[in-house]
């Protein structure tokens, strides 16, 4: 009776002791450590987020950059599929926005200038006669306040940044908040909120470039792409909207059904020839501000694939094509033209001069929220595109399809 008692006593040790362990293992974690100086001497941590599946992103909060992203193939080996740099320095200097955080507007505002409540406001000029993502400092290149959140689901960080009034030309002091979590179901999740207290314009995205194969593992024409949109915004030689919402089917344009990013992106198409291949906002299928898929993307040698999910009214396909070999990234990786693609959700380029586009007006009073989920999964062959029940037309517009 006694050895029975004892060995019964021993059994549960051991299985508390195991489930210890294993918890601790499968438990999502957040670590932090110093990253480097800015050279005005602010000091920029980088926050490792840990998955209970082991799964991690590295964030640093200068320009809320996401540095690395390790996700598992279809054996379960993990590999860092954004690329990005190993040394704040290279960021510094960095004029691609690999990663970073985009604001206040994503994306090009026309001759840097637009109207709001009959004034005309003046932005900083960064792209040619044009404004690109925020201008010359925009919120890729300043410190963010972060702070390491608890939830349940996951690893959490929230990033926090004040842009004063008259910030790169914009009005209003505009109070940002961003929050990456990284969910235990594999799942980048990023939450935006901003409040102004004067009327603005505001579009924040996200700027991870992507490759499934790996960073620096060659280039992404293989990605086999489904987009969920009917139409998408042509541009001028600037890259400046025209104000078209030209219709997907019959173009090179067309991801309705999942093909390979390279099938097409050569061809003899004037939005092709003008962007350098796709650079380009895509008008998303489903009812903004409600979270529809977006976008989803399968890499055929390891399995790894990416669904895009957001409740913004676009998003912008971006090839990598102004990478030119110069960069050389993480692990001594050099990034050759088309070496990443990014899947910008945001509102529509040029908005604030394009009345007929979504508006990105915040009021004085309102609150601006938006939220992105970037959902990895594996598997072992590419899987029918759902296109889900918000399948259908952009923002009411009746599309027959034709
Ligand atoms: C833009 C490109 C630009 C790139 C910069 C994209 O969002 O659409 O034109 O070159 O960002 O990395």
């Amino acid at each position: 009776m006694k050895t029975r008692c004892r060995f019964l006593i021993l059994l549960l040790l051991t299985l508390v002791t195991f489930g210890l362990s294993f918890a601790a293992r499968g438990q999502a974690r957040v670590t932090k450590e110093r990253f480097g100086d800015t050279l005005d001497g602010k000091g920029v941590d980088i926050y490792t987020l840990t998955n209970s599946h082991g799964v991690d992103a590295r964030i640093i909060n200068y320009g809320g950059i996401v540095t690395s992203l390790k996700v598992p193939d279809r054996n379960g080996k993990l590999d860092d599929v954004v690329l990005g740099f190993d040394n704040l320095d290279a960021y510094l200097k960095g004029r691609t926005y690999l990663g970073a955080i985009i604001g206040r507007y994503g994306n090009r505002i026309a001759k840097g200038r637009f109207t709001l409540n009959g004034v005309e406001y003046k932005l900083a000029v960064n792209n040619g006669e044009n404004h690109l993502h925020g201008g010359i400092k925009g919120f890729d290149k300043v410190v963010w306040n972060a702070r390491v959140l608890k939830v349940p689901n996951g690893a959490a960080l929230e990033l926090t940044y004040l842009s004063k009034d008259g910030e790169e030309g914009y009005p209003g002091n505009l109070s940002v908040k961003v929050i990456y979590t990284l969910t235990n179901a594999n799942e980048l999740k990023v939450d935006y909120s901003a409040t102004t207290d004067k009327d603005t314009v505001v579009n924040l995205t996200q700027h991870s470039y992507f490759n499934l194969a790996g960073q620096g593992n060659g280039d992404i024409l293989n990605h086999r792409l489904f987009i969920n949109a009917a139409r998408f915004t042509p541009t001028d030689a600037g890259s400046i909207p025209t104000g078209e919402l030209r219709r997907v089917r019959g173009t090179p344009f067309d991801f309705t059904r999942p093909t390979a990013i390279g099938a097409r992106i050569n061809q003899d198409y004037d939005q092709l020839k003008l962007g350098k291949g796709y650079d380009h906002n895509f008008v998303l299928n489903g009812r903004m501000g409600t979270l529809r898929q977006a976008a989803r993307v399968y890499e055929p040698t390891t399995g790894r694939m990416m669904e895009v999910w957001t409740t913004e009214p676009g998003m912008q396909f971006y090839t990598g094509n102004f990478l030119d070999g110069t960069l050389t990234g993480k692990d001594g990786k050099v990034y050759q033209q088309r070496y990443g693609f990014c899947l910008e959700t945001q509102h529509y380029p040029d908005s604030p001069n394009k009345p007929s586009f979504p508006t990105a007006v915040l009021r004085k009073g309102t609150r601006y929220h938006t939220t992105t989920t970037f959902r990895f999964s594996t598997s072992k062959s590419e899987p029918p595109a759902d296109r889900g029940p918000q399948a259908g037309s952009p923002l009411g517009v009746v599309d027959a399809g034709g």
